[in-house]
């Protein structure tokens, strides 16, 4: 299923959006209605400090006794939870070297491995999208219990054994919970259904033109001429009210640094999800084009083909597809299913796995920078790549990315499966 024009969305209105709603999708410029329906605003987000600055430590969902999981993990529980998994287990965590706006440090976490990390999961890079930074959190706490304790770990239907954890972590697993603590302090605080950064830049003034799209502000394709002129501006906007909002610069974002900083900090890693929510998709490259294999000229690279880039319904013998290997597309394919059968199996819901592009093409994402820096420079990494969309979305609430209770646990059961499944899927792949 695909949302390419602008004037779609009413019919598709009551379907799911990924991300942005079908509204947000319609050109580059415009902004969410204000008079979209009111009500609930799903679960609450935690007062408090329930691991009481780091003395107790985060139990997930898999691990028999989880944590107080009533509200939502605040951006300071974050912090706390991870500090008490370094209290619990002696795991490793570190600030990326860039501050935000607000002056907030990302904060990474190193699990398993012998020293080298071959796995990079990345949390709550878009800010409503609730349970982003507790699925990872509370997945790193149910891998380090089972470790510890020589248990098993159940989500919903999937059960995993301790041999299947200790194969999980034997990937070595980088962890950023929480990319965009600025975005998430203030859709906690305000229940603004904020998706973006809070840098105010390039704002104009009103309260809706602050905060960069982080997912459009990766080095892949990012400047606008990469593009059809009639896709150009649904990639990414130069607006600033704009929900994808490309920022002044590829990596103008102390996020997007962070995580660009990762990738050449821990340059054995060769895979990577970036969690977001919601429609029940796990997406694999390209998200640009559609794949083709059999020509390898026509990638983003090629500024032959930036009049045609992104139109994904035309020939890709005659017209442009970005190439992909064929054995890279078997091997993100492979993996993208397992990962996506688990999460199917978890809770019963059941997840859609496809290329990114087939969802709508984006410049600038997390997703394809990540699998392009092996191809823009041949000294890197090759990195297999997802978007994960979990959820279903709240249509009770005033944002449909904020999940009811019931929905919470649901995904964090298909995420916590999902991970797990993908680190064994990884492990059994390749890891170098
Ligand atoms: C579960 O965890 C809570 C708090 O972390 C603890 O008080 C309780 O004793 C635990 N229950 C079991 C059965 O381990
Ligand atoms: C770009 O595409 C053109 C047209 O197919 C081709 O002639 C050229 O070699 C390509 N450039 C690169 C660097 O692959
Ligand atoms: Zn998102």
């Amino acid at each position: 299923m695909k949302f390419t024009q602008a004037g779609n969305f009413l019919l598709l209105a009551g379907l799911a959006s990924s991300c942005l709603l079908p509204e947000e999708r319609a050109g580059g410029s415009i902004r969410r209605p204000l008079n979209r329906r009111q009500g609930s605003n799903g679960k609450a987000i935690g007062k408090g400090d329930r691991f009481s600055a780091g003395a107790l430590f985060p139990r997930g969902i898999g691990s028999g006794n989880a944590t107080d999981l009533s509200t939502i993990l605040s951006v300071a529980e974050v912090a706390t939870g991870l500090q008490g998994l370094v209290k619990e287990y002696g795991i490793t965590t570190f600030a990326t070297p860039y501050k935000t706006y607000e002056g907030r440090t990302i904060t990474g976490a190193k699990i398993g491995g012998s020293g080298t990390y071959h796995v990079y999961l990345n949390g709550a890079i878009h800010a409503r999208e609730r349970g982003s930074h507790d699925s990872v959190l509370y997945f790193i706490s149910d891998l380090l219990y089972a470790q510890k304790h020589g248990t098993g770990l159940t989500y919903g239907k999937k059960t995993y054994t301790n041999a299947d954890v200790i194969k999980a972590l034997s990937t070595g697993i980088v962890v950023t919970p929480l990319s965009n603590p600025d975005g998430v302090n203030y859709d906690q605080t305000t229940n603004s259904c904020w998706r973006k950064n809070r840098n105010p830049k390039s704002s104009t003034g009103s309260a809706s033109t602050i905060g960069v799209d982080l997912n459009r502000n990766f080095d892949f394709a990012w400047s606008l001429k990469k593009w059809a002129p009639s896709v150009a501006s649904d990639v990414a906007s130069t607006s600033p009210s704009s929900e994808v909002f490309q920022g002044t610069a590829a990596f103008s974002e102390p996020e997007t640094q962070s995580i660009k900083y990762i990738f050449d900090t821990y340059p054995k890693i060769r895979w990577f999800i970036d969690l977001h929510s919601y429609t029940g998709d796990v997406l694999y490259s390209w998200g640009s084009d559609t794949d083709q294999s059999t020509q390898p000229y026509k990638n983003f690279l090629n500024s032959t083909y930036d009049s045609i880039r992104g139109i994904t319904g035309d020939s890709v013998t005659t017209k442009y597809g970005e190439y992909i290997s064929a054995a890279d597309l078997s091997d993100v394919k492979t993996a993208g299913t397992r990962f996506g059968s688990a999460m199917s199996t978890a809770a019963g819901r059941a997840y859609t796995v496809m290329q990114s592009a087939f969802l709508y093409p984006t410049s600038g994402a997390s997703d394809d920078y990540a699998f392009s820096r092996h191809i823009a420079d041949s000294t890197k990494n090759k990195v297999y790549s997802y978007t994960v969309e979990f959820g279903f979305g709240n249509s009770a609430s005033s944002c449909p990315f904020y999940p009811t209770d019931a929905q919470y646990t649901s995904n964090l059961q298909e995420t916590n499966a999902g991970f797990i499944e993908f680190l064994l899927a990884a492990a059994d792949i390749g890891l170098e």
